[in-house]
């Protein structure tokens, strides 16, 4: 089957709601919560991608009960290290940096060996970030170069670590905490402040958490050992699959969007933040609260004026998976926009920092990398009449759902490979462009 999408034509205007599928960072989070609660879980609106279904295939591996029912998934915990399996048990977590970080804390008491891994990308991404900690704990976590296959063995005398984070990664922070909470005694991390999804979760659960602002960085304590209880959720839109389309909107002719029911977080709307300071029209409504989230409707509008920015370093964290979004809305924005400290972005599903540039480049839009920063020279005028082909992306999903967005936007004939991608975390990416009205082949 061709595994390339056709696209020869920009979007016409439109005026459309659309609803966006559940939050991915939420999904897992709530896959291993309830993994490990005690009882039955119940998950509405839980991302049918791949990402979240191969973590649950892997809680499967590791004794769990999945059922999943017409408008939920149900899934049976038995309470901290309540897994059961055999010796060596290998677990895929496939494309899933996410994943792949967060079940190694979950593992930290087991006592059987299990071999962690996962696809071309995710083999070739950095794991030193929890290796390193885990084996403070006193788990055994080893590899060839810190890269998957790990082999991980858990222990019985796990003990408290003091540990300080200083990425901003709130999958080393996530995976941290949820070995802490296998661990007897207080556990604290010293954390860059990033996506605090799994401390608001850890307050739903009442488990004993405490959180310290202190000199920017969030202080983060854990007491471990206490059981809790299963849970009901129901997994809110999710605002990075989200932003594909607040960036259409923004840069299509007399176009209006509503996005309803998105979550939007505060760690998580760094997006929203920066295009509003770019002079776009995004509005929030209906705001509200779930289970310590917020909730809001994104109203979106075309958006003449653009103008550029210097980004402030501390919105990388609140922005990191958009970055490349934004840069496309920085190529049609009047001035030059600078971006640094963007070594993260260089270990996401692929180099990021260096695919943006190069898509950038191709589409004849000025910029410079230099060390770790970006610099975009806009142009409000941009509009693309090329042929383009985008390939060899390490089948980065972002970077597949931008190449669309640039082509919709922007115009060109585009011939963009690797469509299968948006399967880890936006299945339903293509069905909505064509609600409104975009046109492939
Ligand atoms: C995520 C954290 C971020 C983000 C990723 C999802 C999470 O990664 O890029 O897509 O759900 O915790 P880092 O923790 O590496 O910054």
């Amino acid at each position: 089957m061709k595994n390339f999408l056709l696209i020869n034509k920009k979007i016409n205007s439109f005026n459309k709601s659309i609803g966006i599928s559940g939050d991915k960072s939420l999904s897992i989070r709530c896959v291993i919560m309830a993994s490990q609660a005690i009882g039955k879980s119940k998950i509405f609106n839980l991302l049918d991608s791949e990402d979240v279904n191969n973590a649950l295939i892997a809680i499967r591996k590791l004794g769990i009960k999945v059922i999943k029912k017409k408008n939920y998934c149900e899934i049976h915990g038995n309470g901290l290290n309540g897994f059961s399996f055999k010796e060596n048990t290998s677990i895929n977590a496939q494309n899933s940096g996410t994943f792949a970080r967060l079940i190694l804390g979950v593992v930290a008491k087991t006592n059987k060996k299990i071999i962690l891994n996962g696809d071309k990308s995710l083999s070739n991404r950095d794991f030193t970030r929890v290796i390193e900690p885990l084996n403070k704990f006193g788990m055994k976590v080893n590899s060839r170069n810190n890269k998957l296959p790990l082999k991980v063995l858990g222990t019985e005398y796990l003990r408290p670590i003091d540990y300080v984070e200083l990425k901003g990664s709130a999958q080393v922070k996530s995976c941290i905490m949820l070995a802490a909470l296998n661990t007897p005694g207080i556990t604290k991390i010293k954390c860059k402040p990033s996506r605090n999804h799994t401390e608001l979760m850890f307050k739903f659960l009442k488990l004993n958490l405490n959180i310290q602002k202190k000199n920017n960085h969030d202080v983060i304590s854990i007491k471990g050992g206490k059981q809790y209880k299963s849970f009901n959720y129901k997994v809110p839109g999710d605002i990075s699959s989200a932003s594909f389309f607040i960036v259409l909107t923004i840069l299509s002719k007399n176009s209006k969007l509503i996005i309803k029911n998105i979550n939007v977080n505060t760690t998580r709307t760094g997006i929203i933040d920066i295009l509003k300071m770019m002079n776009a029209k995004i509005f929030l409504k209906n705001k509200r609260q779930y289970k310590g989230e917020q909730i809001s409707d994104i109203h979106v509008y075309s958006s003449n004026n653009l103008k550029c920015i210097k980004c402030p370093k501390d919105f990388n964290s609140r922005l990191i998976d958009e970055l490349p979004l934004i840069f496309l809305v920085c190529a049609k924005a009047k001035g030059t926009s600078y971006f640094q400290n963007l070594d993260e972005l260089r270990h996401k599903e692929s180099d990021r920092l260096n695919l943006s540039s190069k898509f950038l480049k191709m589409m004849g839009v000025k910029n410079q990398v230099n060390k770790n920063s970006i610099m975009i020279k806009g142009n409000p005028n941009l509009s693309l009449s090329k042929h383009f082909t985008i390939k060899n992306f390490m089948k980065d999903h972002r970077i597949f759902m931008l190449s669309c967005i640039a082509a919709f936007a922007l115009g060109g004939k585009w011939k963009i490979y690797d469509k299968d991608s948006i399967n880890t975390s936006f299945p339903k990416f293509l069905s909505t462009l064509k609600k409104l009205g975009g046109n492939f082949k």
